[in-house]
């Protein structure tokens, strides 16, 4: 694993932005994974304005979403799918039948589930994960109890994460669905390189449980610990609690001095 320290929240998210970019240059044809929450916006919003000041192109691009609610129709302004149409795929050459965020209005869920693993199989896999950090520790909606070895399947939300999601919903948990679709464990394992993005001081803690606690399956975002290809990128207050982020700075002064 790979673990940035930047000193505030743009900063990293500019790195992360940057990171997504130099893919897109090595590899046009490129299957990304990508990501919601406020964390992200400043991410889309980076790419967005290297595509319109550096020509930075996507068209080649096929983009995966982590999640998405159940029961939010495409358009509603609340869904991951309006989200990302919102902060990046409407302000860059991205064609929409690229993209696929799992249907929260599916009629048979289990289905939707297992044609978005026969899509991403279909695209050869995922180059590119991008991940942000719930509350609970969670990666995608992979809520506590989620098993390491899980696959795309409809899944329960906790009520932290219902009380953490409140904003686009007029601030009411419960007028957020308890119900959502999301990648497994397994399935964002199985991509190629995994970019997380923590920001704030409010993560600090489900941070250092990431990185440094122990696998379990209570916290979903530990399973990163397993991937060969893993970097975390966090801004100064979210990265306060790492036990160990002096042997991080030390990790990357070295690396970057004998490059
Ligand atoms: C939601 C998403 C997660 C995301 C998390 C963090 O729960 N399903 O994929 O990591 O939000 O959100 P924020 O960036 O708003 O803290």
């Amino acid at each position: 694993m790979e673990i940035v320290i930047q000193p505030d929240a743009e900063a990293a998210a500019h790195f992360v932005a940057d990171r997504i970019a130099a893919q897109l240059r090595r590899k046009p044809l490129s299957v990304l994974g990508l990501a919601t929450g406020r964390t992200m916006e400043a991410v889309y919003a980076r790419l967005a304005a290297l595509h319109r000041d550096e020509g930075l192109r996507f068209c080649g691009v096929r983009a995966f979403n982590l999640d998405e609610y159940l029961g939010l129709a495409p358009d509603d302004p609340a869904s991951y799918r309006a989200y990302m149409n919102r902060h990046i795929f409407d302000h860059v050459d991205l064609p929409l039948d690229q993209t696929h965020v799992p249907d929260g209005t599916a009629t048979d869920p289990a289905a939707e589930c297992r044609s978005f693993e026969e899509r991403i199989r279909e695209a050869g896999g995922i180059d590119l994960q991008l991940l942000g950090l719930g509350a609970t520790g969670h990666i995608g909606f992979n809520e506590p109890l989620s098993p390491f070895e899980s696959r795309t399947r409809p899944v329960i939300l906790a009520p932290e994460t219902l009380r953490q999601n409140a904003g686009p919903f007029g601030g009411d948990p419960a007028r957020v669905p308890r119900l959502g679709l999301t990648m497994g464990v397994r399935t964002i394992l199985e991509a190629r390189a995994l970019l997380m993005l923590v920001t704030g001081a409010a993560k600090a803690d489900v941070l250092a449980r990431v990185v440094e606690g122990p696998l379990t399956a209570m916290a979903s975002g530990t399973a990163i610990q397993l991937h060969k290809d893993c970097c975390v990128v966090a801004d100064e207050a979210a990265a306060a609690k790492l036990a160990e982020r002096d042997y991080y700075r030390w990790v990357r002064k070295v690396r970057s001095e004998d490059a």
